[in-house]
């Protein structure tokens, strides 16, 4: 018989949260269909970003988001198509993006959950054609159901996210996501318009050779930071740097490496967002045996006190991430 007539029919995302829920004898089903909503907002992105050359879908908005970066049409639409996915679902009560000043109070007042998201990530990227995504954490609400969701609601912990996921829109489109037992990738057959799991039980390698960072500003990095890359370049590591988070941060969990975004001396806190990109990386790559860190603090750890708060990044693979955190203790010890 021919070799690919042979194969088994793969595990489609579906079948697999339905698998997963099964797990969890009182689980109401709600995150269930939560991540199918988000599966669903993903597939329709991906289509509008497929067809970007095509459509009129590429360049600026004419418009800046709250902490002042000029937003792209594609960063409007990804927020627009991912709200009206989790607003149609009902499990959803507020939502928090990168793209919205305020919490979105979506109507379902008896939905226990709540979105955060970057709808779109690494909008620098999108006019030419290179890998982008969208990173989302699911909190569960603290407040009682039957009224909308609180901004205390959306300011959780890290450690309380329930689920975390990001899509890459590259050579191939993948959603990967972690419910808090393992992580795991699918790839998005077009044809068929469904996912399948092609990366059961994503491990990071424990080290790597991998370095990623916009070394463009070194001048304004912490002394620690420098000597750090001055390390990696001693011991010939690879420098690989896209400057779309979701793909850099991909590339390192399959692969080794760790992700570097330090604080500056324009922007102290970094530019990473700790709500929308910092935690739910976070909570991903330590599910895959990684670590995360602001070079102080266990990323999902930090207290958030504004939507919109940025922090420092240091993320990737557990000994390459202890190695900058030695670095950064070395130079509060001098
Ligand atoms: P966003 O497009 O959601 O604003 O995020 C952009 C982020 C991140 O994706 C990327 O790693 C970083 O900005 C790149 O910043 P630099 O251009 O300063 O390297
Ligand atoms: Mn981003
Ligand atoms: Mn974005």
């Amino acid at each position: 018989m021919n070799d690919r007539l042979a194969l088994p029919v793969g595990t489609t995302l579906d079948r697999f949260i339905m698998r997963k829920q099964e797990d969890f004898p009182f689980a109401t089903g709600e995150l269930s269909q939560l991540l199918r909503d988000i599966a669903l907002a993903a597939k329709i992105v991906n289509r509008e970003i497929n067809r970007a050359g095509l459509l009129d879908v590429t360049g600026t908005y004419g418009q800046q988001n709250v902490q002042g970066e000029e937003q792209q049409k594609l960063d409007v639409i990804a927020n627009i198509r991912f709200i009206r996915a989790l607003r149609n679902g009902g499990e959803v009560c507020a939502i928090i993006s990168e793209e919205e000043d305020e919490v979105i109070h979506t109507g379902n007042t008896k939905g226990s959950y709540i979105v955060a998201m970057d709808p779109l990530d690494g909008s620098s990227n999108i006019d030419v054609n290179v890998s982008i995504g969208t990173i989302f954490s699911i909190y569960r609400r603290t407040s009682d159901a039957g009224c909308n969701g609180t901004l205390e609601d959306c300011l959780q912990e890290g450690t309380r996210q329930v689920a975390a996921g990001y899509i890459v829109y590259g050579s191939s489109t993948m959603l990967v996501y972690t419910t808090g037992h393992g992580v795991n990738g699918f790839t998005y057959e077009p044809s068929l318009g469904e996912f399948f799991l092609s990366h059961p039980n994503i491990t990071t390698p424990k080290t790597g050779t991998i370095y990623s960072c916009n070394e463009g500003g070194v001048n304004g990095f912490p002394e620690s930071i420098k000597n750090y890359l001055s390390y990696c370049k001693d011991n010939n590591y690879s420098a690989r740097y896209i400057g779309s988070l979701v793909a850099d941060f991909h590339r390192n969990l399959l692969k080794g490496g760790i992700y570097i975004y330090p604080s500056t001396a324009k922007a102290p806190n970094g530019k990473l967002r700790l709500m929308y990109e910092c935690n739910s990386l976070a909570y991903i790559v330590e599910q895959a045996g990684g670590k995360a860190t602001d070079g102080i603090r266990r990323i999902m750890e930090i207290e958030p006190t504004e939507l919109h708060q940025r922090c420092p990044l240091i993320i990737g693979s557990a000994d390459m991430v202890d190695k900058v955190e030695e670095f950064m203790k070395a130079e509060v010890a001098v």
